[in-house]
């Protein structure tokens, strides 16, 4: 069985919840996910804290591939989580649906 087969599907509210351009974090589960609106209205979904030293991923600022953490600035890819410094964050399948959130962990 691979990890595409276990995931599990998480409604986490309207998407005009979060300002275009920005992140927001909620909790799904026992996991913290951020979940960022592009300024071209797609999705993406990553862990919530930076591997590096906890920063919170969905204060940071964002492009349309890589989310910037907020405390020391490493920047990581939302194609595949990867830091060019080093680190990596796990990212996760969303979309929106309905005009909702809805991630897949
Ligand atoms: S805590 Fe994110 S770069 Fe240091």
């Amino acid at each position: 069985m691979t990890a595409a087969e276990t995931r599990t599907e998480h409604r986490l509210g309207p998407v005009d919840r979060i300002p275009v351009g920005e992140g927001r974090s909620y909790a799904v589960g026992m996991r913290q996910v951020a979940v960022f609106r592009l300024r071209d209205g797609t999705l993406r979904a990553t862990q919530a804290s930076c591997p590096h030293a906890g920063g919170p991923l969905a204060d940071g600022q964002l492009d349309l591939s890589r989310i910037v953490c907020p405390l020391h600035l490493r920047a990581f890819s939302f194609a595949d989580g990867t830091c060019s410094e080093g680190g990596r964050i796990t990212v996760y399948p969303v979309r929106e649906e309905d005009a909702q959130i809805v991630v897949e962990l």
